[in-house]
């Protein structure tokens, strides 16, 4: 099965968890397109998404998909859907290669249940192969860049691109997370930084894995 074949087959496996008549929160990127593509054929029995980025929304609205703002809700989502470019054995992720990882934390923390979908490329031992994303205030752009730097990584900015917040992307390269929850929790001190891509406050409650022998449940 190709990479995209695996990430269709665990959107699909995903939709069992969707909890029917209510909202269902929806993370970004192209295995959960996958997800919104199947969550079409069902919308008749959710009460619509709760979505993480502009990307996600327009998908959602072109199947016909109400979008509820996270700003409106009054009680917790049952089930907040996303991938993850790198999840290790405990459920932590890095996430935001797709640069939505703030509003994809925010929507996360409304949630109960964070159901992660993932092709096996995505399964680490320990985080910090891909690039950690930290969405910052310009400003502090620099500073930040150096406090990485002198942990030994190198921090570079994502040319092109800012997120749908109108932030940069810092990409960390050079990190072995050996402790994810006390890294996300010392890089969230730092002046300007909006987001780092390190969820483990927010980390998975289960994964769905795409593999060649199927679907691998692993749950944490
Ligand atoms: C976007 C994300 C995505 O979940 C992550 O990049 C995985 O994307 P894909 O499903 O395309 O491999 O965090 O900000």
């Amino acid at each position: 099965m190709t990479q995209d074949e695996l990430k269709a087959l665990v959107a699909q496996a995903a939709i069992e968890h969707v909890v029917p008549g209510a909202l269902v929160g929806v993370g970004t990127g192209s295995t959960v397109n996958h997800f919104i593509d199947a969550l079409a054929k069902i919308k008749d029995r959710i009460a619509g998404a709760v979505s993480s980025s502009v990307q996600s929304t327009e998908r959602l609205r072109r199947h016909g998909i109400p979008v509820v703002e996270a700003a409106a809700l009054d009680k917790p989502l049952p089930v907040y859907v996303d991938g993850a470019d790198e999840i290790d054995h405990h459920g932590y992720m890095i996430k935001g290669g797709g640069a939505a990882l703030t509003r994809e934390k925010i929507v996360a923390d409304l949630a109960e249940r964070f159901v992660c979908i993932a092709d096996e490329s995505k399964l680490v031992d320990t985080l910090g192969r891909f690039p950690l994303p930290v969405e910052v205030i310009t400003m502090a752009a620099p500073q930040i860049a150096r406090r990485f730097e002198a942990m030994g990584a190198t921090a570079t900015l994502r040319l092109g691109v800012t997120t749908d917040n109108g932030h940069p992307i810092l990409d960390v390269r050079g990190l072995k997370i050996a402790d994810p929850l006390a890294l996300e929790t010392e890089i969230n001190q730092w002046p300007g930084v909006v987001t780092v891509g390190i969820f483990a406050r927010h980390k998975a409650s289960l994964c769905l894995l795409g593999t060649a022998g199927g679907v691998r449940t692993l749950r944490f």
